[in-house]
Parts: structure tokens; C-alpha cells; sequence
């Protein structure tokens, strides 16, 4: 008998499949319930005592690699698992992937930055709470003026000095104060005001500022670049440069944009007039540049600042500036096709 185990075990030993149903037949053959495992254990009641333990062993150790052997060749590492169990078709199209779609208000930004970085604008950034330096007195703001009315700001903590900054023209004071000229910068943010909301109006909306500081820079250079925004943002190249008020550019003026009176969205966005007004803009004001140590005498510059959600409005016809502020998905899905 002991014999006859040791010509199993290596018939064990050396077993090897090329198929799964190989492993089967190997499995009923060896460890099934009329297997030879079985059937040994069977004959083993009459295998004298004297021997009993060496031969229980022997029997022991064929059934233990009989089963490891069939574990084996199942395990996943073996070749035969890898055979895929189905085709793949690798031409087949993906599950569609829903790409999410940038915000109208990114979108107008980013190409506002586009147009202007080809000029060599940079890109300049500030904070949303702001100081009254900043945001008012050193833009030459006096303290009657009606934007520091407590109506139009809001305040942090009743601190009078600690702020929501209402436009982003702080920007251009805190980017004078770092950088010398010659200047040319556009500044996109966040503003906040202290407004009822309507169709029109809203609490918090957003804004580009420009700023561009040199010597020798006259209103005939700003005018250039506002013509030539106005032509790569609209496609439109007729504007005009209506007399304005600003504390901080002087001459000051409201640039007007002929929007035609092709369509009766036209006439409504119009009033009826043709032209529609998109931003301020003027000359930097020689307080603002001595409140930021650069010299007038020797620098002078333009500055410029647009309200986004209107340019926004206005490229896609958005009714009510609330829609932007909504996140209902099934208004901002309409962008996705827009970079
Ligand atoms: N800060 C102004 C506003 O919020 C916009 C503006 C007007 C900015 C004229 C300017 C400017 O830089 O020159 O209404």
C-alpha cells in the first residue's frame, strides 16, 4: 500500500491541465466521494497497527496535495483563468460621459481676459473685504460721496473700515501700490452692493477693471483699446464716449456700444435707441496716482471698469441677472458647448 501511495503522490506531483474540465476529472478522480483518496481511506482499517501510523501519513500528505494541486490550478494566477470569459469589443463607444458646462459668467470673463491679454494685459486680483483705502479714499472717493452711503456698502461688524469692496477699481490702488509703471492690467472680481434685487440688480455681481499707466498716455489711446475690445468682444465698431463722472478719472465718461436696431430685442435692449452703454471709464486722476507714489508730472494712464453679468446679459440674452445666481442646471447646461 505504501508503495501504491507513492506512485499516487507523484502522479500528483506531476499533474498538470490544459483545460478547466482537466482539473475536474482530476478532482473526482482523486478527492470525489468514490475517489482513490476514499477508497485508500477505506483500506486503511486493515492495514496492521504497526504500520498504521507511517502509512496514515502517507495517505494524510496524498490527500493534502491532491487538494492543494486542484486549489492551485483553480487559483486566479493560473494561465487558465485568463482567458477572457467573453469577447470584447474595443471599438464599441464609451458609456457617454456627462461633461459638466462652465458657468456664462467664466465664460465672459475668461474671453474679456483673452481679448485683453493679447494686448499684454496681465491678469491682477485683490480681496473681496476691503479696507476704506482701497476701495474709496484713495480712489479719491470724499467722504459725501454717495457711494459710501451706508445704502450701497456693506459693512463688516459696524467697522466702518472693514468692507465688501463695491468694485473692483480697489484692485487698481493695490496694484499700484506693488508694481511701478509702466502698468497695463485687467482685474476680474467679485463685487458687493448693498441693492434690493431685481431682474436687473443684484447684491453681488461681477466686474473687470483696467488699468494702464505710462508716459504720454492720452485719451486717444484709451479710446483704441476700448474700439478695439469692443470689436473683438462684440463684433461691433461703432461706440461712442458720453461725458460721465467718476471721483477717480477725470475726464471721466460711459462708453455706449451701437447695438443696432435690427431685431425688437434690439429696441427693448436699446430703449429704442440703438446704442447701449457697457462701461466707465476716464483718465486716472492725478489724486489717485500720488496716492499710490507715482508721479503725474511723468506718468499719466487711463482706467476702464464693465460689469460681467451685463456683457453676459447681453451676448446671450439673458432676461434676469437672478439666473445666474440660481445654479438651476437646466439653465446652465445650455453652455456646455461653450469653452
Ligand atoms: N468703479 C466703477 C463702478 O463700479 C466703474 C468704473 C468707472 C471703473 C470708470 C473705472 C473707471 O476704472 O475709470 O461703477
Amino acid at each position: 500500500m505504501k508503495n501504491k501511495i507513492q506512485e499516487l503522490l507523484e502522479e500528483v506531483q506531476q499533474f498538470n491541465a490544459n483545460a478547466l474540465d482537466d482539473i475536474e476529472a482530476f478532482r473526482i478522480k482523486f478527492l470525489g466521494s468514490k475517489g482513490i483518496v476514499k477508497e485508500l481511506f477505506a483500506d486503511f482499517k486493515q492495514v496492521e497497527a504497526a504500520s498504521k501510523k507511517e502509512i496514515g501519513q502517507a495517505l494524510n500528505e496524498l490527500r493534502t496535495q491532491a487538494t492543494e494541486k486542484v486549489n492551485a490550478l483553480k487559483s486566479s494566477s493560473s494561465p487558465l483563468n485568463k482567458q477572457p470569459k467573453e469577447e470584447i469589443d474595443f471599438t464599441r463607444p464609451e458609456q457617454p460621459v456627462s461633461l459638466g458646462a462652465r458657468h456664462p459668467i467664466s465664460i465672459v470673463k475668461n474671453q474679456i481676459i483673452d481679448v485683453f491679454s493679447r494686448i499684454g494685459f496681465t491678469v491682477s486680483e485683490g480681496p473681496e473685504i476691503e479696507d476704506d483705502w482701497h476701495n474709496f479714499t484713495a480712489l479719491n472717493l470724499p467722504e459725501y460721496h454717495p457711494a459710501r452711503d451706508m445704502q450701497d456698502t456693506f459693512f463688516i461688524e459696524k467697522d466702518p473700515d472693514v468692507l465688501l469692496r463695491t468694485h473692483t477699481s480697489s484692485v487698481q490702488v493695490r496694484y499700484m501700490e506693488e508694481h511701478k509703471p509702466p502698468i497695463r492690467t485687467i482685474s476680474p472680481g467679485r463685487v458687493f452692493r448693498n441693492e434690493d434685487i431685481s431682474a436687473r440688480a443684484h447684491c453681488i455681481f461681477h466686474q473687470v477693471e483696467g488699468l494702464y499707466i505710462d508716459t504720454d498716455v492720452s485719451f486717444a489711446d484709451l479710446k483704441q483699446t476700448l474700439l478695439y475690445f469692443t470689436k473683438e468682444m462684440f463684433g461691433k465698431s461703432k461706440i461712442r464716449l458720453r461725458p460721465s463722472y467718476f471721483p477717480f478719472t477725470e475726464p471721466s465718461a460711459e462708453v455706449d456700444i451701437y447695438w443696432g436696431l435690427k431685431t425688437e430685442t434690439d429696441y427693448r435692449i436699446t430703449k429704442g435707441t440703438g446704442w447701449l452703454e457697457i462701461m466707465g471709464c476716464g483718465m486716472v486722476d492725478p489724486n489717485v496716482l500720488r496716492n499710490a507714489d507715482i508721479d503725474p508730472e511723468k506718468y499719466s494712464g487711463f482706467a476702464f471698469g464693465m460689469g460681467i453679468e451685463r456683457i453676459a446679459m447681453l451676448l446671450y440674452q439673458i432676461p434676469d441677472i437672478r439666473m445666474f445666481y440660481e445654479n438651476d442646471v437646466r439653465f446652465l447646461e445650455q453652455f456646455k458647448s461653450v469653452i
